[in-house]
């Protein structure tokens, strides 16, 4: 038998019933947190028109040239699987003119499920859930300490704010970053010969990405190598440091860090990043920034924006690597067993089942035809609360007992008075 019939596609999970409840119990804190904060939901398709991705992402990235799962639909339009959320919000935002209401606007998705066809280990997939924000028209540091301390309260609520490191740092703007770029590409070819082949590549189109460099020697290299933040601009320096006082008055601990560069080209001003050494290489769980421009590449008037992605999986993967108490999904409250297993009986059960399940009370019952030992075996094996098995006594007598299968006193009662007692 093949094995494409019964494996997964490379760099893809199921996420199986017993790691479901960890999902829905992150989604309801993160949903609490937005709540909040004031930030409203918004779901977009899970995927677009390829150029939304080339000019928003931008062509030099990893995303677009390498990572994008691209095709031509039957229309022979080039679609491309989301592989990420930023891009698609803005389109959403100028598409349906969320700008003309009131401004700030302010968004968030939460399972969205983004596609790059990346080399996959623990904490990197080639699907994904990212939750994110993006918030539209205010450019102040205010806004950019409000996006950072909605992902740290996220992080807060969890207990995991000692977990993670807060990184931030700016990557300029069009009137400082050329000039700083320039320093950085002169630094970068007095190490030509040194430097591997990926960042001599990277040296002209995207100088900054060699930061991100995982190989020793470049890294290396790279400790000597000019930071933006000694050759900001009088307004990037102003907002840098709005910012770093915003988040020192809110007791919020970063580290300022010139070395994150993020992967994406829209970035423009404030970048920051939450990692954790808890969950091996893929430790950034998530990450963010100010995009300002992005807005009319895309062909709308010039609206700021500021957000951030923080993949599920990486946020989950570090709530076990810190023993979360996630709290397991209730059990079954009462099992209803036959004995005999007649059609009579059986139809009985049925319409006893729907009666109490109306009432709100979870009910398992037989489908499977089994023994009465089988049946209690099952009842136990599902974590039932109370157990009942009907038959042609109970039936005629109108009473049942319900055995208590946690240990407690086992309890008669009629069939009236199930729901009653149980709730
Ligand atoms: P990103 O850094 O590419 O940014 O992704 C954000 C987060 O998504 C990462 O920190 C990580 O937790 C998760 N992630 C990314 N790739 C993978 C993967 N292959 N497997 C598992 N998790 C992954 C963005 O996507 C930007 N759109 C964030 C943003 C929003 N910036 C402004 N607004």
């Amino acid at each position: 038998m093949s094995q494409l019939l019964t494996r997964a596609p490379k760099g893809t999970k199921d996420i199986l019933p017993s790691e479901v409840y960890k999902w829905d119990f992150v989604e309801g804190v993160i949903r609490s947190v937005m709540r909040d904060y004031n930030y409203q939901e918004i779901r977009t398709p899970i995927f677009e028109h390829t150029e939304l991705f080339e000019r928003g992402v931008g062509d030099t990235t990893d995303i677009v040239q390498k990572e994008m799962y691209t095709f031509n639909d039957k229309g022979g339009r080039s679609i491309t699987l989301r592989p990420e959320g930023t891009a698609p919000v803005v389109r959403s935002v100028l598409q349906n003119s969320l700008y003309a209401a009131a401004l700030p606007v302010k968004l968030f998705y939460y399972n969205n499920r983004c596609y790059r066809y990346e080399q996959p280990q623990s904490g990197r997939y080639r699907e994904f859930h990212q939750f994110g924000i993006e918030q539209f028209g205010a450019a102040t540091p205010a806004a950019d300490a409000e996006i950072i301390m909605a992902a740290y309260e996220v992080f807060r609520r969890f207990g995991l704010e000692d977990t993670l490191t807060l990184h931030i740092n700016t990557v300029g703007c069009p009137t400082c970053r050329p000039i700083y770029r320039a320093k950085l590409i002169e630094f970068l070819e007095g190490h030509k010969a040194e430097l591997c082949p990926t960042c001599n590549e990277r040296m002209y189109k995207n100088p900054m990405r060699v930061f991100d460099c995982k190989s020793e020697i470049c890294s290396g290299i790279m400790k000597n190598a000019p930071y933006i933040t000694d050759h900001l601009c009088e307004d990037c320096e102003t907002s840098f440091t709005g910012l770093k006082e915003s988040l020192v008055a809110a007791e919020l601990p970063f580290k300022v860090d010139p070395t994150i560069v993020r992967g994406l080209d829209y970035y423009k001003g404030t970048v920051f990043e939450f990692i954790t050494s808890t969950i091996g290489a893929q430790g950034t769980v998530c990450g963010g920034g100010r995009y300002d421009g992005l807005i009319e590449i895309l062909g709308g008037d010039p609206l700021p924006g500021i957000g951030f992605g923080l993949g599920i999986e990486r946020l989950i993967l570090t709530l076990d690597a810190a023993g979360f108490p996630f709290k397991e999904p209730d059990t079954v409250t009462l099992y209803l067993g036959s004995v005999g297993g007649d059609i009579k009986t059986d139809v009985f059960i049925t319409s006893l089942a729907a009666k109490i399940r109306s009432s709100g009370i979870s009910v398992e019952r037989d489908l499977m035809a089994r023994s009465v030992k089988a049946q209690m075996k099952y009842a136990n094996k599902i974590g039932a609360k109370y157990a009942a098995i009907v038959g042609g006594d109970e039936m005629t007598s109108g009473k049942v007992r319900l055995k208590n299968m946690t240990g407690g006193d086992d309890i008669e009662t009629t069939f009236e008075d199930i729901a009653k007692l149980l709730k």
